[in-house]
């Protein structure tokens, strides 16, 4: 007798699903990338991704889930042999879960960071920021990623309170926990847009962020890989959610709403980000303002307290981030989770003690790999490409298993289901969809070219 599974109360899929797309993608990495790629033209290449590439493989995810509320790999192979495929499409969900393993095991030690860089701003604004404190910024972070003890707690702490929200299960664990975190987030995000509103920066961020440049080839692809990563496509965690996701709720509708909602988020922490940036004068921005991912920690404190209203701002900003980490991770760890319940007939709690502490122990490696410990550190894990454990991981996961996820997934809902029942799944609970001919043609062809493009240029 296979135990009941869980599914989403009211509105429960798109507060999961867009904490899960909401994260430090949003926050950290693509103000950073935007900068890097000088705003304008990239912002709109990268909408135009969103829409043309990230919409339809989000809906094709969410479809394979209800349509066989099953994780990922159960789902694609029983879809398979429903089509007298070959169950080696299930190679698709596998790869997701060995992306999800890899994605956590770096990303919550990042998290754990915002959790200390949270506790530290309050030190600040308690105690006041020194201009000493200002000089040492990068030092201090340096110190903090050599600190192997700290390093290995936070990353522990991260993952265990993710854990204790996988184990409380969809309604009472996932759903709770980001129905709570995501409105406090919007709101929150939302007043510091309306601080940053009003210094005399602003404009400079709206003419930044929106007007027309040239764009690169590189910045091309760097968009439509990072509307991927933003929108937690291609390892099979908008499946896993879609396969709670009742059935007659409209998965046109949950899917635009999720990926509107990660959108303003990521356009609002790119208002937030440059107006803070630009206010502060070019010759003073130092030479820490590198285009790299340490800009968050070793960069943003001197702003933030060179501002009015600082001191509130600060750990205001590094609670958000974690709070968005949070429902992030949640899913990171409910993909792997949810296939040991389903296939393996695992309880919940066996199979989130089980794979967190993989997770974890999987972690070490790239929690040591900053300087903490220097074999791990200087290691070349791919050869000439990344050093170190954690730059590995991310390379290897951000850059190959999500695209060639991502494309499988494309592939096997536009070319391998039969199209008039994909039809019906996405009109049940929704009505006639007028552009469902314009979906599948984006999913057959627009999505593979453009991403089999990103692969090829990667070779
Ligand atoms: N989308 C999240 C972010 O922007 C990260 C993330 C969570 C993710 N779950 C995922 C990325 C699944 C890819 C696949 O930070």
């Amino acid at each position: 007798m296979k135990q009941k599974r869980g599914l989403f109360g009211r509105a429960g899929f798109v507060f999961a699903a867009a904490g899960s797309a909401v994260g430090l993608g949003n926050i950290w990495k693509f103000p950073y990338i935007t900068f890097a790629n000088n705003g304008g033209s990239f912002v709109l290449v990268y909408l135009l991704a969103v829409l043309c590439i990230g919409l339809p493989v989000m809906l094709a995810e969410i479809l394979v889930g209800r349509r066989t509320h099953q994780s990922p790999v159960g789902a694609i192979i029983s879809l398979a042999q429903a089509e007298n495929r070959h169950p080696a499409w299930g190679m698709v969900g596998w790869l997701g879960i060995a992306s999800g393993f890899m994605i956590l095991s770096f990303y919550s030690v990042v998290s754990g960071w915002t959790v200390y860089y949270f506790a530290k701003c309050l030190k600040w604004s308690l105690s006041g920021f020194t201009s000493q404190d200002a000089s040492n910024l990068g030092d201090t972070f340096t110190f903090f990623l050599a600190d192997g003890k700290w390093q290995l707690l936070l990353h522990g702490g991260f993952m265990l309170t993710t854990m204790g929200v996988v184990m409380g299960g969809i309604q009472k664990g996932i759903e709770r926990i980001t129905k709570l975190l995501m409105p406090t987030l919007f709101i929150m995000l939302l007043m510091m847009v309306g601080v940053a509103s009003t210094w005399p920066s602003f404009p400079e961020t709206l003419n930044f962020l929106f007007h027309i440049g040239p764009v690169t080839g590189h910045g091309i692809l760097e968009a439509v890989g990072h509307a991927f990563f933003t929108l937690s496509l291609g390892m099979g965690a908008m499946m896993t959610y879609g396969s709670y996701l009742p059935n007659n709720d409209s998965i046109p509708k949950a899917g635009f709403v999720v990926v509107l909602l990660d959108t303003m988020i990521g356009m609002m922490a790119c208002l937030v980000m440059f107006s803070i940036i630009f206010s502060v004068p070019e010759a003073e921005r130092g030479g820490s303002f590198s285009q790299s991912m340490t800009i968050l920690f070793t960069t943003l404190p001197r702003m933030f307290y060179s501002l009015p209203m600082g001191a509130i701002l600060a750990p205001t900003f590094y609670i958000l981030v974690s709070f968005a980490a949070l429902t992030s991770t949640i899913s990171l760890l409910e993909v792997s989770v949810a296939y040991f319940i389903d296939q393996r007939d695992w309880s919940r709690t066996k199979a989130t003690l089980v794979v967190g502490t993989a997770i974890y122990i999987v972690g070490i490696p790239c929690a040591l790999s900053l300087g903490a410990h220097p074999g791990l550190s200087s290691m070349e894990f791919l050869p000439g490409i990344e050093s170190g454990a954690f730059g590995a991981f991310d390379y290897l996961a951000s850059n190959w298993m999500l695209p060639i996820g991502g494309v499988g997934t494309a592939i096997f809902v536009g070319w391998i289901l039969n199209s008039q029942t994909s039809r019906e799944v996405l009109e049940r609970g929704h009505g006639p969809i007028p552009w469902f001919n314009l979906w599948l043609f984006l999913l057959k062809y627009v999505c593979p070219i453009a991403i089999g493009g990103i692969l090829l240029s990667l070779i």
